[in-house]
């Protein structure tokens, strides 16, 4: 990618390993707007360089072992913003799968889209479809798109599916709910970043996310890079997830299991 060329001709800064690299990251790329009033730019400068800020995360991804990449690139509610900034982001999702699409093949990664193609002007939605398509069989790293997604909307969806299906309320639990999600073949995410100092989910993945751990830095998403990225996955290693049990039951659980525990005494 033209745009991270100093990026990648710089021998990239030897990094501690990671004990524990979480599978599924999701991250809200947030603070764009503020990155550019910061600089007296305006708002679409900063989306600009959040888009090639994009590649080194997805790059710093496929080296940290991340396994599946899910990016909230825009959200159902983001169309009421102006109508300008609106047609640059889709312009923007344009010209990444232009100008991307082959390097990402290239590199193993396969991309997929969360959300609605309905709504998006046909050209976009196209193409999107294609780049789908053209990397499925990819398996380095899953890039999950969410364009044109929101969470309530998913549920709301599934739900009418899971009606359509005839599926009786009886035979409906949360395991069916998650089948007729976008992400259905997929893990929840482990880990939600959220960059700007916000400490919201703002609709994404809001069923997805139920067990997530949640990681928020004050830095803007076009400053937030490789070393901010693995800054974030470290701090994700030291949380000790318990999935609603106390701390003790998980660290018996953890404990290598001795000779009499095991019976054999
Ligand atoms: C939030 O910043 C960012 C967005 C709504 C758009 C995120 C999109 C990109 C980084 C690039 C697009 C990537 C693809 C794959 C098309 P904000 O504008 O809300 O920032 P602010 O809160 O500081 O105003």
């Amino acid at each position: 990618m033209t745009v991270l060329t100093r990026e990648s001709q710089r021998e990239p800064q030897r990094l501690l390993p990671l004990e524990k690299a979480p599978a599924h990251v999701a991250i809200i790329m947030d603070g764009n707007g503020r990155w550019a009033r910061r600089r007296g730019l305006p708002r679409t400068a900063g989306h600009r360089h959040g888009t090639e800020n994009l590649r080194q995360i997805i790059r710093a991804a496929v080296e940290f072992g991340v396994r599946i990449l899910t990016i909230y690139a825009f959200s159902t509610e983001n169309w009421s913003r102006p109508r300008r900034e609106v047609m640059l982001l889709m312009r923007i999702l344009e010209m990444v799968i232009d100008r991307e699409l082959q390097e990402l093949h290239d590199e193993g990664v396969q991309i997929r889209h969360i959300g609605e193609l309905d709504g998006i002007e046909k050209r976009l939605a196209r193409k999107m479809a294609e780049a789908c398509a053209y990397t499925r069989d990819n398996n380095r790293l899953i890039l999950n798109v969410a364009f044109n997604y929101g969470g309530r909307d998913e549920i709301v969806r599934a739900v009418q599916r899971i009606v359509e299906a005839g599926i009786a309320a009886r035979d409906i639990n949360e395991a069916t709910i998650s089948d007729y999600l976008y992400t259905s073949d997929l893990p929840d995410p482990d880990l939600i970043i959220r960059t700007s100092g916000e400490f919201r989910l703002s609709n994404f993945l809001i069923w997805q996310g139920a067990y997530s751990e949640i990681y928020t830095t004050e830095t803007y998403w076009p400053d937030f890079d490789r070393l901010a990225f693995h800054r974030a996955l470290t701090a994700y290693g030291k949380r000790q997830r318990r999935f609603g049990k106390t701390g003790e039951q998980i660290e018996a659980e953890n404990r290598p299991r001795d000779f009499h525990e095991n019976g054999q005494g």
